[in-house]
């Protein structure tokens, strides 16, 4: 008896933990977005707020950042760095990583 009550305990515990995680479930792609903007933090500030020269990208739409990532990658656009950066990501991170500062305000 007292094995089955752990048991219930257990599984009821682990399905609540389930439901309660569930709903954020489509907030993966915002983490990774934001994850991936990391890399971009050191140089662009925390969240794309330059404290320097570099430019800030917060405030930007993600589809200008999106176009300017695009265009460093293929060389379309002149960088010094942001071209060698940006062959790194993929057509898919580089739109998490828009919509990631994109979302910044
Ligand atoms: C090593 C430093 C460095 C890193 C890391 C870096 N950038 Fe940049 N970024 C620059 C510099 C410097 C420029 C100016 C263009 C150039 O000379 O490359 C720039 C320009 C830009 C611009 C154009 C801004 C404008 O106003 O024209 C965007 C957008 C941008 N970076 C986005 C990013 C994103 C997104 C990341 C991360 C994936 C990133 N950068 C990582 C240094 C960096």
């Amino acid at each position: 008896m007292q094995q089955r009550f752990t048991y219930l305990t257990v599984t009821l515990a682990g399905l609540a933990g389930w439901l309660t995680l569930a709903p954020v479930a489509p907030a993966d792609e915002i983490t990774r977005g934001e994850m991936l903007s990391v890399s971009c933090a050191g140089c662009h500030g925390t969240d794309g707020k330059s404290p320097g020269s570099i430019p800030s990208i917060a405030g930007k739409s993600a589809d200008t950042i999106e176009t300017a990532l695009k265009e460093f990658r293929s060389g379309q656009r002149e960088s010094t760095v942001m071209g060698r950066h940006a062959k790194g990501y993929t057509d898919e991170e580089i739109k998490l990583i828009a919509a990631y500062f994109g979302s910044v305000k």
